[in-house]
């Protein structure tokens, strides 16, 4: 009957009027609920809060969410909509590179606690994922950025054409192009919903989607949370082809070509040297992707090909992120 367009304030501000006249013309009804921005907003106590707003609202079974932002809207949304009055449905409308490419896809959605990210949650499928790439115009560069490393990902993972690719459309992506923007993050999803059609709840395959961020999320804890988590994922990204090739798996010049390219998009290929390694490794070891203590990592084996194993010993480890940077 109606839609509650969930926005964090920037995006509200941005684009919730616009949303709320399109939906107008068409002659649906909304009402839009705006939250706090930011990480830190990604709680059971807004998910309560909005909650309790729909609830004054009059929201009943036969509304719907739309979560317009980024990730961390996407992710609230898609929760909240989950357990509101036992589940409604609920429609993707990513504005963040990001959140096109990954986040809004795949339904993982869920909060954070102050124990750790991601904690609570539960699979929840979108009924459908509206992107618009114009609305990166307004988006910071270096959001901008982080979201290309989970881009480079999928070309890493799956797709060695789409490596090329990447390499040669730099400058079109980054003047924000948009047949090229179109290209690029259409790819990105056919890749993941083709990887989530087969494994939705991580059993195995959906795994390699975790590529570079075992290691990155450790160094992303380890900065706290200063590097930003698109950085961080590009720093492991790296660490983890080195790892590939000191246990054999990858010829060194793959290597290369995959520090290449995320130099090529601004993003970081050392963890920096003011990082204390001993912190890193900690992080590892508690990392919740961790299984009954057993760290998965994603190597690759050349572009477009990944192995998944828990077969990596401790010293190989350490090595990498003791020599990374040297
Ligand atoms: P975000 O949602 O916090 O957005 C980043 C910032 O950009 C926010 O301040 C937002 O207000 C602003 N913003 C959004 N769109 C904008 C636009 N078009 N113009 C200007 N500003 C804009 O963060 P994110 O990077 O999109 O997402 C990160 C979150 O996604 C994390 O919580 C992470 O855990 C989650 N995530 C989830 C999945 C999943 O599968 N569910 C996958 C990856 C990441
Ligand atoms: N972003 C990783 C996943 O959706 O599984």
């Amino acid at each position: 009957t109606k839609y509650g367009i969930i926005a964090d304030d920037t995006v509200a501000k941005l684009y919730g009027k616009q949303c709320m006249q399109s939906l107008e013309a068409a002659g649906i009804q909304s009402e839009l609920i705006i939250f706090s921005h930011g990480e830190v907003n990604k709680t059971m106590a807004t998910v309560a809060s909005l909650a309790s707003e729909l609830a004054q609202q009059g929201f009943d079974r036969s509304d719907a969410l739309i979560a317009l932002g980024g990730g961390v809207t996407g992710d609230i949304t898609g929760f909240l909509a989950a357990i509101y009055m036992r589940g409604i449905p609920f429609v993707q409308v990513p504005t963040t590179l990001l959140a096109q490419v990954d986040s809004s896809v795949g339904g993982k959605t869920g909060v954070d606690l102050p124990e750790g990210k991601n904690l609570v949650g539960v699979f929840y499928q979108p009924k459908i994922v509206y992107i618009d790439t114009d609305v990166l115009h307004t988006l910071p560069l270096d959001e901008l950025r982080g979201g290309l490393a989970e881009v480079i990902k999928y070309g890493v993972i799956h797709d060695a054409d789409f490596f090329s690719f990447l390499a040669q459309e730099r400058e079109a992506v980054f003047a924000l192009q948009q047949d090229t923007l179109t290209r690029l993050i259409a790819r990105c999803c056919e890749i993941k919903a083709w990887v989530v059609e087969q494994d939705e709840r991580e059993g195995g395959l959906r795994r390699i989607l975790n590529f570079g961020h075992t290691i990155g999320h450790a160094v992303e804890a380890a900065s706290d949370f200063q590097l930003i988590h698109g950085k961080a994922v590009a720093i492991g990204m790296c660490a983890v082809a080195d790892l590939a090739v000191r246990t054999g798996y990858l010829q060194e010049g793959d290597a290369q070509a995959i520090k290449k390219l995320i130099e090529q998009y601004e993003l970081p290929i050392t963890i920096p040297t003011d990082l204390d390694r001993k912190v890193i490794k900690k992080y590892l070891l508690n990392d919740k992707k961790t299984v009954a203590g057993r760290v998965f990592y994603v190597l690759p084996q050349g572009i477009g090909k990944v192995m998944i194993t828990d077969q990596v010993s401790e010293d190989a480890v350490d090595a990498v992120i003791a020599c990374s940077g040297c």
